[in-house]
């Protein structure tokens, strides 16, 4: 099936993959395969190295990303799924907060050639150390194998996510619990998102793409 606008805005789809336009058309981010059609370059999506491209292929019914968002993304690594989301928010704007050096430093390579990605070294868990360079946002998107990684999602919502913006947070029940259930731990995530008055719209098992890791997307409303 040739290259066609999918159901979700900007992301494109070929009867099997979903695809980005290649903001930075000759260069490849992961290995990903690139595909010219009409005399544009797509980037293959790969589920199986993106949560956001699992979600997708799950079917979310949520996409918040366009053009000129904003984003928070909270655990960004080397940048596989903030290089897609950078496809998309062509004129918006990425902060992208991740830990290690060793990947922080790949991450920088790749916010030299993108121009909305910005790359700042800092523990997602210390907001007061990176919230100098961070302005409101439309969008947070957290992947982060953390114990506590809801406090963490929760914290930065309150600091930086704008009135009616929403916040996607994949999470991996092992770094909370391992000893329970997958199903029960996102249970449980879901409940503490509500008592913070967080509206939860969705939530979806990333299996088989990703055992044991469910993604829940929240709008935040701060007043009525
Ligand atoms: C699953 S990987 C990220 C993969 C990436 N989101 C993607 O899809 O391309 C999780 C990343 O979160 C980072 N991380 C974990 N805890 C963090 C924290 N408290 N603050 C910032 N980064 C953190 C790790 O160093 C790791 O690179």
């Amino acid at each position: 099936m040739p290259i066609h606008q999918s159901r979700y805005t900007d992301v494109y789809a070929d009867g099997s993959h979903f695809l980005t336009k290649n903001l930075t058309p000759g260069s490849r981010v992961y290995g990903e395969n690139v595909v010219t059609h009409k005399g544009i370059e797509y980037r293959t999506w790969n589920p199986r190295r993106s949560k956001l491209c699992a979600m997708l292929h799950k079917g979310t019914k949520f996409f918040p990303f366009r053009k000129e968002s904003k984003i928070l993304y909270l655990g960004a690594g080397s940048g596989t799924t903030a290089s897609h989301i950078s496809d998309i928010a062509v004129n918006g704007r990425m902060y992208c907060i991740e830990f290690s050096p060793r990947v922080f430093r790949d991450l920088v390579k790749l916010c030299e050639k993108r121009k909305n990605m910005l790359p700042i070294l800092a523990d997602a868990n210390k907001v007061e150390s990176y919230n100098m360079y961070v302005k409101e946002v439309d969008i947070i998107y957290q992947d982060i194998a953390q114990r506590d990684q809801t406090g963490i999602f929760l914290k930065n919502i309150s600091a930086f996510l704008k009135n009616n913006g929403f916040a996607i947070m994949m999470i991996k029940s092992r770094s909370i619990d391992v000893t329970a259930k997958p199903k029960e731990v996102f249970r449980k995530v879901e409940k503490e998102l509500e008592l913070e008055k967080l509206k939860v719209l969705e939530k979806i098992d990333l299996a088989p793409y990703e055992k044991a890791h469910a993604a829940v997307v929240v709008k935040y409303t701060t007043f009525k």
